[in-house]
């Protein structure tokens, strides 16, 4: 499918693996609707890209001069709630005819069943499923019944298709780690629901496709300290690095692109396959270690529990559900 001319509603689309793709897709010439929280940074950025700024470093230049039809635009909403994932509909299809969903609106808050301070609270398991998975389907399902409703576009290789809907889930889904039983059981439930969505809206040219990232340089890694990135990046054999949003991106645009692609959880991982657990976290020199500190306190911050989930030692509250911190 050809982007130039029609809207992208992308949600986590202030920051992060939804924000390089916004980016992307706005580059390409669609309309892109950034649908994250409301404390998100998705003013901002939709402003960045609509001063014609693309941030790419070989085409900024060009990006200032030239000429968009397209636009940016930021609609505040929770993608748990109904009336708010419908105006960011509404205001998508405002701007022409949607065709490209990309749902990376997400939250990755650890906890095991049997933790420190007890038995996981129920409330916190259904949390994270509450945004992954049941957050998804509201944005998918909202989204494909305006879709639905679009004149077909034609593609000289692909044929007539009405839009694309790309779903993210995670590695965990496949290698969930200890820790992760309410994220890996929101993302196994992304994939799972993959083939069944795409089946059904077949009849309304719609595919549906899900990406699973392996360990990506979001603003969350990058608050880890760089000897944590390396040792996280040193865990994928190939290449031996973290993922770059960009590379998300790429996937997404190449989805986009393929019309034969459908059905399908696609994984974006370098060949990565998680452990249980992550190996054990890099140790602070003898010289900075400090007399009394408990083996924990004398890490210099590196994950006990590798991405796909937020590392212990950044995450504070929910994790991802701190919102976009400027990075992207
Ligand atoms: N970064 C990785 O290594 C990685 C790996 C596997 C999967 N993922 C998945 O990719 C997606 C994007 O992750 P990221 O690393 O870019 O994280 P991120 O924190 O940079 O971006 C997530 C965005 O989602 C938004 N968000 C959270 N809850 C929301 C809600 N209820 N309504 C609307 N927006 C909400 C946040 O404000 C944030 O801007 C997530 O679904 C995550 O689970 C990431």
């Amino acid at each position: 499918m050809d982007v130039k001319g029609t809207v992208a509603l992308i949600t986590g689309g202030a920051s992060g693996l939804g924000a390089a793709t916004a980016r992307r897709l706005f580059d390409d010439g669609a309309s892109v609707v950034l649908v994250d929280l409301p404390a998100s940074a998705g003013d901002a950025f939709a402003a960045e890209l609509n001063a014609g700024g693309t941030g790419r470093a070989e085409s900024a230049e060009a990006g200032k001069a030239l000429k968009r039809d397209n636009k940016a635009v930021f609609v505040p909403a929770d993608v748990t709630d109904e009336a708010q994932v419908q105006a960011a509909v509404d205001a998508a299809v405002a701007l022409g005819p949607l065709r490209i969903v990309v749902n990376c609106a997400g939250i990755g808050t650890p906890g095991k069943v049997l933790g420190r301070d007890g038995v996981l609270p129920l409330e916190s398991f259904n949390r994270v499923i509450q945004i992954n998975l049941v957050g998804t389907f509201n944005v998918t399902r909202l989204a494909a019944a305006a879709m639905a409703a679009t004149e077909p576009a034609g593609t000289e290789l692909g044929g007539p298709e009405r839009g694309v809907i790309i779903n993210t889930a995670s590695v965990a889904a496949f290698d969930g780690q200890i820790g992760q039983p309410a994220y890996a059981a929101s993302k196994g439930a992304v994939a799972a629901m993959t083939l069944p969505l795409a089946r059904e809206l077949a009849r309304s040219l719609i595919r549906v496709v899900t990406i699973a990232p392996g360990i990506f340089e979001t603003p969350m890694m990058a608050g880890l300290p760089q000897e944590a990135q390396d040792s996280l990046g040193r865990q994928v054999p190939h290449p031996s690095r973290l993922g770059r949003p960009a590379e998300y991106a790429k996937l997404a645009a190449h989805i986009v692109d393929n019309a034969m692609l459908n059905g399908e959880t696609i994984r974006l991982d370098g060949a990565i396959r998680m452990g249980p657990k992550s190996p054990p976290r890099p140790r602070a020199p003898r010289h900075v270690r400090r007399p009394g500190c408990t083996p924990r306190a004398r890490t210099l911050g590196a994950p006990k529990s590798a991405f796909p989930g937020p590392p212990v030692s950044v995450r504070a509250g929910e994790g991802w559900a701190r919102g976009g911190r400027g990075g992207r």
